[in-house]
This record gives structure tokens, sequence and C-alpha cells, in this order.
């Protein structure tokens, strides 16, 4: 009896302690220092040089979807982002926090351009980032469409795109991944599994 209420209590402990946790995470900052918002644009680029330009819809072959990826060198190019937070309440994108993220463009695809993890490149293993309508069903089949933004150690305002959805489907275990790229024909596609690619925010 004793025991299961210090259980619940515990347990009851743990759901304050992240909700607060949740709440304290630090807003995901733009190119000069404002804090991302629920439905604003935003181009996202490389932190670095010489890794490719603003991310963009690429057409991978004569089919449907289109591929999330980048242009190939730095420049006015690319399709702003805007960025859904899973918790309905939020108004700002806090680091690790789940949201969904959708081009704002229209293409020859009949389907929404919001990203989602797809199918693994039969080369490199790595699972590509594709785009399409925000999953439906279980929480574990939604998990394929919320992303989240860490920190990265490199510098100020400087992030890493990650997969590792966790509010979306709390008792899930996702095999987590970083977002990096990979080049295919030339084309520079965004891939989980392997590099890490440093990026920032610029308010469209
Ligand atoms: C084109 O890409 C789609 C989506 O990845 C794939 O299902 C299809 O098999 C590809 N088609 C060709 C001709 O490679
Ligand atoms: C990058 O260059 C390749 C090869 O020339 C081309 O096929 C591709 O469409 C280019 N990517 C973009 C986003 O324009």
């Amino acid at each position: 009896m004793t025991m299961r209420l210090i259980g619940s209590l515990s347990l009851i402990w743990l759901f304050l302690a992240t909700a607060a946790l949740a709440q304290d995470n630090d807003p995901v900052l733009d190119t000069t220092g404002q804090a991302l918002q629920r439905g604003q644009e935003y181009y996202i680029k490389p932190a670095i040089t010489d890794s490719g330009g603003r991310f963009t819809l690429i057409r991978r072959n004569d089919s449907c979807p289109l591929f999330v990826g980048q242009e190939n060198v730095t420049g006015p190019e690319g399709f702003p982002v805007i960025f859904t937070p899973f918790d309905e309440e939020e108004s700002v994108i806090r680091v690790s926090r789940d949201f969904s993220v959708a081009f704002q463009a229209f293409t020859i695809c009949v389907q929404s351009n919001n990203w989602k993890v797809g199918e693994t490149d039969i080369e490199t293993g790595r699972r590509l980032i594709v785009t399409g309508p925000v999953s439906e069903g279980s929480p574990n089949e939604k998990t394929v469409s919320f992303f989240r933004i860490d920190e990265n150690q490199v510098g100020d305002n400087i992030y890493n795109l990650v997969w590792c959805p966790s509010e979306v489907c709390p008792g899930c275990r996702p095999r987590c991944g970083t977002i990096g790229n990979l080049v295919e024909n030339g084309k520079i596609l965004s891939a989980l599994d392997g590099n890490v690619l440093p990026v920032v925010f610029e308010r469209a």
C-alpha cells in the first residue's frame, strides 16, 4: 500500500518535473537573436560554408513525393518553412521539443510539404527526409512527421535538426537521428544516420 502510494507519487512528480522542464526549454533563436515563432516563415541554411545552400524541395526522380534537400550553392534560392509545435498551447519553438515542419511552396506534387522520415537510401543505408501530409493514425505512426531542434555546441544560434520524437509518442523508443546530407546525382538530399549539418534560421 505504502509502496504503491510512493510509486504513484513519484510518477506524478516525474510528470510534473517533465512538464516543468519542457516549459523551461530555451527558445530556438534566429540569426538576429529572436525566438522562432509558430507559423512564421524561416529559411534554413548551413551554419558552415561549403556545405550547400538553403533547404529546398528536391526532385529526386520523375515521380512524387519531393524530397527535402538543399540548394547546390549559397544564395537567395530555396523555400522557407514554418514550424508547428506539437503542444498546441505553445507559440514559440523551443529546443528539444516536438514540432511538424512544412515548406511554404506550391509544387507539381499534389500534396502538402510536411517533412517526414522516409525510405532508406539503398547505397548508404541512410534514412532520407521526404515530404507529404502529416501522418495520421496511432501515436507511433505519427512519429515520422515530428522533428525537433537541438543546440549545437559550435556557436551561438547554431542548431541541429533532429528526429527524436518524444511528446507525440511518450512510450515510443524511436531510433533517433540527426539531419545531415548526402549527394546523389549532383543533388543534395537531407538524411539521418551520417554526417551532421549545423544550421541557422533566417526569418523570411
Ligand atoms: C522515384 O522515387 C520514388 C520515391 O522515392 C520511388 O518510390 C520510385 O521507385 C522512384 N522511381 C524511380 C524510377 O527510380
Ligand atoms: C544541383 O545540381 C544538379 C546537377 O547539376 C542538378 O541536377 C540539381 O537540380 C541541382 N539542384 C538544385 C536544387 O537546383
